[in-house]
């Protein structure tokens, strides 16, 4: 509390400098070389390189011990045994796998790492690694003069992180979420360097306190851990969507969601009874507006015990479930890892008695309170619990559920230091080691856990989850919001870059709570944050208990109109969405992306943070001010058209948009092609006909590949999908479309049409060859 004080700054408080009392890994010794892997001893620790694929490499550094061949569980990829040369000189020895080399100075150590083109992927200059007496361990890297840096996961503040000191301790922070606050509930140690167009990565895989200091040295970066070694792997590049891909061949990507969890959800800290949410659907029902999920926030639970209903509020989940489902509806139960210490609670007692909590070192139980008071917390760390753990969501399964939220998953406690205590000891899957070693990991391994159970349990079916905490390698099992915002438009407003920078950290379905979660919105905040939410990855109204209602009609009709039209227009663009979000599956491409991912030679994008992409196609610049009926557009360069009115803006400069209440400025680019569903009331009503629009550019190009599955099971993965490629070229008087059909799935839609916007009389169009005759309403028939 004193630190809300001027105590603060206190003159007897310091002020650390991460290189001050820093002892160096000092001369190499001597080294070896076996298969993939180098090692040097130095005068203070172990020095390892090992080649994981042609464009990653992994080093590590043990000031205290020996470097180890595991790694953590964020990572996916063994290293491929890939062959390398080694080459001495007097002062260094140089390892080159063809497209890394690795140049080591060997007195001191210091390591300066290259791509195949010998461009500097990461250069330590007079600075190198260390370690500190108190067993913090640092590394410093050269920063460019004119490097960007992006990434590190769930951060407030803007696009770019330079000038940022960065930790990484996931913590649960109800208030406040400012530009400083720092840090919040994920922990991405991964970093995307940016210099004129030439991306690379950094991904740091420590999970105890880490410090990214992007501010103290204007010409360097450091890394300090305090706890653990240094253990990091370098992306090659060279573009921002090579870089993602190489991390997300390390650590995996989102497997593809089911189709309904990319619709809308519908959330409040608390729906509190069976009978306030049939109404709400009914609600939904009777005023057309399209819903996909309804949330359970805690009060579901009988006196917050995880795996119960609470009986005199949900008299009979399972009816209520299913009949939800018939309407097309998801429930969606939040999950906490607080385990009610209860000696009549089955689920406690059998916690208990299998050992299955976290416990410090002379094994007595670790206990907190949360929601439920005094709370034992199951160490997720252990296979043997998360199998257990799983096996628990028997019950949500048999209740008819298919997604579940997790919450509260630092593991948040209420006491001063807001989480578990750091001497606990985790089991860690045979390795033990301390919280304060693993605190980052809590929430990924339960996430890891619900996930695996969930899709053992769900026969075939996709499951789908959420959830609060998390660290690199989440995305393997769960979406990502964006935890306790505000009904700030300041919260709407840093939205924006913190979901983008979720995306260049490997996690692209993510989204804040639309209306935020705190405090009470007004009609105005919420149709426009509904407007920017409706094009973000996680589309979910969420709200805290005693703040203004917040459901699409909760501020009259006129708000009403607008909130509703653009949970049409998701539904609208879910052949769009599910295209994209194929991609991300198979590439790690994020979804919504800023403008520097598709334009990198253009340094107008580099920093900006006010308006986004979705695909590489269209730019949306939601309005995020109070009363603001008219912004500044930032459009690269090309063609862009108005997506409500038709109108051609020129690219390579800044219009000023006109953008009254119910209209969201969205940009589609000249020349490329967007796919449209139909509006239906939730992903479960098919599409009976879909709609390519292409938006005719003379003399343009453009390559467009509609994806669908059958949206609720893995059998795309045996074939079972449908891609439909389509080459576009056009000139002045013709569109050339050459169409490609892969995969064994048959879509439910009928017809494939093709509407062309802003052609001129007389144009042609064919298709593979063939010219194609125009329907009365104007467009064509592709399938
Ligand atoms: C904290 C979460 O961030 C919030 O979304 C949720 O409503 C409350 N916990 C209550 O479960």
């Amino acid at each position: 509390m004193l630190n809300d004080t001027s105590f603060a700054i206190h003159p007897g408080k310091e002020i650390r400098g991460s290189e001050r009392d820093m002892y160096d890994a000092g001369k190499i010794l001597s080294f070896a070389h076996d298969g993939n892997r180098f090692l040097a001893r130095c005068e203070n620790g172990e020095f390892a390189v090992t080649f994981y694929a042609d464009e990653i490499v992994r080093l590590q550094m043990n000031p205290f011990g020996e470097t180890e061949k595991k790694h953590s569980q964020a990572v996916v990829l063994e290293p491929e045994g890939l062959p390398f040369s080694v080459t001495e000189t007097g002062q260094t020895v140089v390892l080159s796998s063809g497209k890394i080399r690795v140049e080591i100075g060997k007195d001191p150590l210091r390591v300066n790492i290259y791509d195949g083109e010998n461009r500097p992927l990461f250069t330590e200059g007079k600075k190198g690694m260390g370690f500190k007496a108190d067993g913090e361990v640092v590394m410093f890297k050269e920063m460019g003069k004119d490097e960007f840096f992006y990434g590190f996961g769930e951060k407030t503040g803007y696009l770019n992180k330079r000038g940022e000191i960065l930790t990484m301790w996931n913590s649960d922070v109800y208030a406040p979420h400012n530009p400083e606050t720092d840090p919040l509930y994920q922990s991405i140690p991964f970093f995307i360097a940016f210099d004129r167009g030439f991306a690379r990565g950094l991904f740091f895989d420590n999970p105890g306190k880490t410090v990214f200091d992007l501010q103290s040295d204007p010409d360097h970066l450091s890394i300090t851990a305090e706890s653990g070694s240094i253990d990091y792997y370098v992306f090659a590049g060279p573009t921002m969507k090579d870089v993602l891909a190489q991390y997300t061949a390390l650590t995996g990507r989102m497997p593809l969601p089911p189709k309904w969890a990319i619709g809308y959800h519908q959330s409040r800290y608390s729906y509190e009874s069976e009978e306030e949410v049939r109404r709400l659907v009914e609600i939904f029902k009777e005023k057309g507006i399209p819903l996909d999920v309804v949330h359970l926030d805690i009060h579901y639970m009988r006196g917050f015990r995880v795996f119960t209903f609470d009986r005199s509020r949900f008299p009979d989940p399972k009816k209520l479930v299913a009949d939800l489902k018939k309407e097309g509806v998801h429930v969606v139960p939040i999950v906490d890892p607080g385990v009610k210490e209860d000696p009549e609670y089955p689920v406690f007692q059998e916690g208990i008695r299998k050992d299955l909590f976290c416990k410090y070192l002379d094994g007595t139980i670790f206990y907190g309170d949360v929601w439920p008071g005094n709370s034992a917390f199951p160490d997720f760390t252990d296979e043997r619990v998360r199998k257990w753990w799983g096996e628990k969501h028997q019950f949500y399964i048999d209740l008819g559920i298919e997604g579940i939220w997790n919450d509260m998953n630092e593991p948040a406690v209420f006491n001063e230091t807001k989480t578990m205590d750091v001497k606990v000891m985790h089991a860690n899957d045979g390795d033990p080691k301390t919280h304060r070693e693993l605190h980052n990991m809590y929430g990924f391994f339960m996430g890891k856990a619900t996930y695996e159970g969930l899709k053992e349990r769900l026969k075939g079916k996709r499951p789908f989850l959420l959830t609060r905490s998390g660290y690199a390698g989440i995305q393997r099992y769960s979406a990502v919001w964006t935890g306790d915002n505000r009904s700030f438009w300041e919260h709407l407003q840093m939205s924006l870059p913190m979901v983008m920078n979720l995306g260049l950290s490997g996690i692209t379905f993510a989204g804040a709570d639309v209306g935020g979660f705190a405090h009470h919105a007004n009609g105005e905040l919420l149709a426009r944050w509904t407007q920017a939410g409706s094009f973000m990855p996680f589309f979910r109204n969420h709200s805290a208990l005693g703040t203004l209602r917040q459901e699409p009609w909760a501020f009259g009709e006129k708000y009403e109109k607008i909130i509703k039209k653009y949970i049409e227009l998701r539904y609208r663009w879910l052949p769009q969405w599910y295209t994209l979000f194929e991609e991300a599956h198979r590439k790690g491409t994020p979804v919504m992306r800023p403008l520097v991912m598709e334009y990198p030679d253009d340094e107008n994008t580099y920093s900006l943070f006010d308006q986004f992409m979705v695909g590489d196609n269209v730019i949306v610049a939601p309005i995020m001010q109070p009363a603001q009926t008219v912004r500044s557009v930032y459009l690269p360069e090309g063609n862009w058209i108005h997506y409500f009115t038709g109108e051609t803006f020129e690219g390579g400069k800044y219009h000023l948009v006109e953008a009254p209440l119910e209209q969201m400025p969205i940009f589609v680019k000249q020349g490329t092609m967007i796919a449209h569903g139909e509006v239906k009331r939730n992903t479960k009503e098919k599409d009976e006909s879909l709609t390519l629009h292409y938006y005719y550019g003379p003399d343009t190009r453009y390559e467009f590949a509609l994806y669908d599955d059958d949206g609720e099971s893995f059998a795309y993965q045996d074939g079972e999908y449908f891609r439909k490629s389509i080459r576009i070229s056009a000139d002045p008087e013709a569109v050339y479309l050459e169409v490609k059909e892969e995969g064994n799935y048959r879509p439910d839609w009928k017809e494939l049409k093709l509407a062309v916007h802003n052609g001129k009389e007389g144009l042609k169009i064919y298709l593979n060859g063939k010219a194609l005759q125009q329907n009365s309403d104007g467009t064509y028939r592709l399938y």
